[in-house]
């Protein structure tokens, strides 16, 4: 399977050249791997600690059962998620190492990644019964920040290459031991052409953009901004902007595109950035590099600062160590102690 070595588009199929023999016998695996406790289940793969019996080292293991792999797009999706993770090299994307398949089962080893996923992060405290909200606990808007600019770094890197995640979510985005995001999944993943717009009615509801829900086809990109917007809401309210008892609720109000805060905490410079996430018309929906430009990601030292404000700085904490005699209004003449 791994060996049809073309990743199929959604229109047509980009050639990517000729795969290696991916083919092992379940012996050669088992000599190779010793797999161990579950890190991970999904619809049609589980995600298994897997230690390199060659190399010492742990790696995990998303393993695909083809038996549950019969209709031609899941088969297609898994060749491209391979094929995808293979060319990705980012500190923010997890490590490709190789992909492999044995009579029923697709093998694909990554980096292992210790910490938790940011869903896991939200919900690590016991839900009390009186807890409203979907989620156990909100982060600060500091560590919000962090997080959601490393995120759209990577999101910045991916759409450059012409790669579009789809399921940005907080169950995809795992934290390492320094607790830096590493962005997994990249099942529903495509590669787009310029101004070339999608089919593929795909993604988690909660997260997915108006141009989505509208079944009208739609750019990559954008969508995954909307789906950042929608993290960057979570971790910092704890619960999703857009709830509906049905899906057909849930579309009309994310087409609505409004949301309620109950912070008040929240800076201008925040609220600026979600509101541009939540931009309903995709065109004009800003970019990750965009969005990395905005006030709310600028560290304060990347802001331009203002010669009154380094002159007052500089006297604050340079001349009061030592006696000065002012000689004009811009010169000063340090007396020697
Ligand atoms: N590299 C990894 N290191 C540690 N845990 C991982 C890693 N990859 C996946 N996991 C765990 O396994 C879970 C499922 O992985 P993943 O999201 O890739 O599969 P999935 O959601 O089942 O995929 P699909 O949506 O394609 O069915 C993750 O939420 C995470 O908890
Ligand atoms: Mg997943």
């Amino acid at each position: 399977m791994l060996n049809e070595v073309t990743e199929p588009g959604e229109t047509g199929r980009d050639s990517l050249g000729s795969a290696p023999s991916t083919h092992r016998s379940p012996d050669k695996v088992n000599a190779d791997y010793k797999f161990g406790r579950l890190l991970g289940e999904g619809a049609y793969a589980v995600v298994r600690l897997a230690y390199k019996k060659s190399e010492g080292k742990n790696y995990a293991a998303k393993i695909y059962d083809k038996a549950k792999l019969f209709d031609e797009h899941r088969r297609n999706s898994v060749c491209r998620e391979v094929m995808l993770m293979q060319k990705l090299k980012h500190e923010s994307v997890v490590e490709f190492s190789e992909a492999f398949e044995t009579d029923h089962h697709v093998y694909l080893i990554m980096e292992y990644v210790s910490g938790k996923s940011l869903h896991d992060y939200l919900k690590r405290q016991r839900a009390s019964p009186s807890n409203k909200t979907e989620f156990d606990q909100t982060l600060s808007e500091t560590e919000s920040k962090r997080i959601v600019k490393q995120l759209l770094q990577c999101l910045h890197y991916l759409h450059d290459q012409g790669i579009t995640h789809r399921d940005i979510k907080l169950e995809n985005i795992l934290l390492d031991q320094k607790n830096n995001i590493k962005i997994i999944d990249f099942g529903f993943s495509t590669r787009y052409k310029p101004q070339k717009k999608l089919k593929l009615f795909c993604g988690t509801p909660s997260y997915m953009a108006p141009e989505i829900v509208s079944r009208i086809e739609y750019l990559g990109p954008p969508a995954d901004i909307w789906a950042t917007g929608v993290l960057l809401f979570c971790l910092l309210n704890g619960f999703f902007p857009f709830k509906g008892q049905t899906d057909a609720e849930l579309y009309r109000k994310i087409n609505r595109g409004s949301f309620k805060l109950i912070r008040s905490d929240l800076s201008d410079d925040c609220l600026t950035v979600l509101k541009e996430m939540f931009n309903v018309n995709p065109e004009s929906r800003l970019s990750a590099a965009e969005l990395l430009q905005e006030n709310w990601f600028l560290s304060d030292s990347s802001k331009k600062r203002s010669i009154s404000e380094i002159r007052r700085e500089f006297k604050a904490k340079i001349l009061k160590k030592f006696p000065v005699r002012p000689v004009n209004k811009n010169t000063f003449c340090i007396t020697a102690p």
